[in-house]
């Protein structure tokens, strides 16, 4: 629990890049599943700062982004990738190659075995050392909705009206906002070895007590981390006003 959002931030970019650097230090790879939404631009943030001011690089980081809406123009502003290039793959000397996100703007019916090469090549890249998440007011991590099964894995979803309507300022009303959307699953994340889920403010405040409290239940997928061993639940006073 940390004083504000800010702070909290700070620590997870702080061990972002110790990671970074430890996997530097070996001669390693580290490998990064990261997030969109407002909830983690602080630490990306931070990242960008540490790279101009203290030297971190990202010439051995491989990222995992866990999911885009669907369908979605690799280009278009509301797209995670666009989100990604904004807020840190821009600011930062990583190699564009090593990016990864789900493609949004393939047909129908390649999402299947675009799903399935999105694990392989999680798989290959070693798995993932880092998962960075978000939560959404109903519990989902990425786009996993209630009802996600703790064994699913990259995939297309539909997305659940609440989050839709999360969205829908972004994508200027909610008629605009895609129904589906390309997920990493519960047990993609839950393979990661070390995992930070941010949460800031009140609104995400019972959500997050039901998510570390409450029984481990489909309708909660946060839950599922509670089975997790190397999971950190960091959060601001406001969201961990209703833990007791
Ligand atoms: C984003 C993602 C989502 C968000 C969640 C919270 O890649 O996977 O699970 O983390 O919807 O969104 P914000 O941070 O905007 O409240």
């Amino acid at each position: 629990q940390y004083a504000s959002p800010a702070a909290a931030s700070l620590q997870a970019a702080y061990e972002i890049a110790q990671l970074i650097r430890d996997k530097q230090a070996k001669g390693e790879r580290a490998v990064l599943g990261l997030a969109t939404g407002s909830t983690p631009k602080r630490v990306y943030k931070e990242l960008i700062r540490l790279h101009r001011e203290e030297g971190l690089s990202f010439k051995n980081v491989t990222t995992f982004n866990l999911d885009e809406y669907f369908p979605m123009q690799p280009g278009a502003v509301q797209g995670y990738r666009h989100f990604m290039q904004e807020n840190l793959f821009n600011h930062i000397d990583i190699d564009q190659a090593n990016c990864h996100i789900p493609d949004g703007s393939i047909p129908t019916e390649l999402v299947r075995s675009h799903g399935e090469q999105y694990e392989t090549m999680i798989a290959d890249a070693g798995g993932i050392d880092f998962q960075l998440l978000g939560i959404g007011r109903n519990g989902h991590i990425g786009f996993n909705e209630p009802g996600s099964h703790s064994s699913s894995v990259t995939r297309l979803i539909t997305l659940d009206m609440a989050t839709r309507m999360d969205a829908a300022a972004e994508f200027g009303g909610i008629a605009n906002v895609p129904k589906k959307a390309i997920t990493m699953g519960i047990g993609t994340i839950m393979k990661a070895r070390k995992i930070i889920l941010l949460a800031w403010g009140e609104n995400k405040a019972a959500i997050v007590r039901q998510a570390v409290e409450g029984p481990v239940t489909e309708f909660v997928p946060a839950s599922w981390l509670q089975a997790h061993g190397q999971v950190k639940f960091m959060m601001d006073d406001a969201c961990a006003g209703e833990l007791t």
